[in-house]
């Protein structure tokens, strides 16, 4: 679907996400930390099997997931509305194609992926029904959707998000569950960790994504701590 551009090609309805922009460096460091087990990836892989399929990582950023997606799918696309992203992606290993888009206008055509990721990107219900039919274009009968979100009930994470002024986009956990039941999705939640190698990280990481009167008690509460349990959502759709 075509849009008019915006500032450096970008889609005209794309919502600048400050933490991954503004400090690609410390959100990479996150990404590090995220879900060591691999528990994540073990719940998006059950949901909707990637291995030899064509998967799409929604909202991509700067790339981290996608080697990682190259290394088992038969073709990788990672679509990112960002300019200032769209390098980085395009810089990882592994071969995935980086293209300039969103969840509103993907530049793919009709019928084209198996298997379609968002993660922390654009699916913050309501309002994104726009995002959810331009999904359902591009995926193959049969192809699924699955998006991965913060759990706000469960984890030290989710105490944190609830005492964040800077979490409201994220909507209350009641209605995101009501709006994806509503559209038939599977919901599945993975309890797993933040674990960071050095205090620095740890705390870089949490003073990007909260407040100082949220990161600061949390660090003092916590001298020494070098992780923190983190409750994920996925939500799944199949096309
Ligand atoms: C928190 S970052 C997550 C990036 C990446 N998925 C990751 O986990 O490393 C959210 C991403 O969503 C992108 N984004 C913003 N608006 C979007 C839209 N309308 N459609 C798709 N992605 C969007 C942002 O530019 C940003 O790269």
């Amino acid at each position: 679907m075509s849009a008019a551009p915006g500032a450096g090609g970008a889609p005209p309805d794309f919502v600048r996400a400050p933490n991954q922009a503004d400090r690609p460096e410390v959100y990479e460091l996150e990404n590090t930390a995220m879900d060591p087990s691999g528990l994540v990836l073990d719940a998006l892989r059950e949901l909707a099997p990637w291995r030899g399929r064509r998967l799409l990582d929604l909202g991509c950023g700067a790339g981290y997931w996608l080697p990682g997606y190259t290394a088992e799918a038969a073709e990788v696309v990672g679509v990112e509305p960002d300019p200032s992203l769209l390098p980085l992606a395009a810089a990882r290993p592994g071969g995935a194609r980086v293209l300039q888009g969103s969840a509103e206008h993907l530049p793919l055509p009709d019928a084209s992926v198996d298997v379609v990721h968002a993660r922390f990107a654009y699916f913050f219900p309501p309002g994104c029904d726009a995002g959810l039919a331009e999904v359902r274009r591009v995926l193959r009968p049969g192809g699924s959707l699955v998006v991965v979100d913060n759990d706000h009930r469960a984890g030290e994470f989710a105490e944190l998000l609830a005492a964040s002024p800077w979490a409201a986009y994220q909507g209350a956990a009641g209605a995101t569950d009501a709006w994806w039941a509503q559209r038939g999705a599977v919901r599945r939640e993975v309890m797993s960790s933040w674990d960071f190698q050095r205090r620095a990280d740890l705390q870089a990481v949490l003073r990007l994504e909260f407040p100082p009167q949220v990161a600061g008690p949390w660090l003092a509460a916590h001298p020494g701590a070098l992780s923190l349990s983190y409750g994920y959502v996925l939500f799944c759709v199949t096309a």
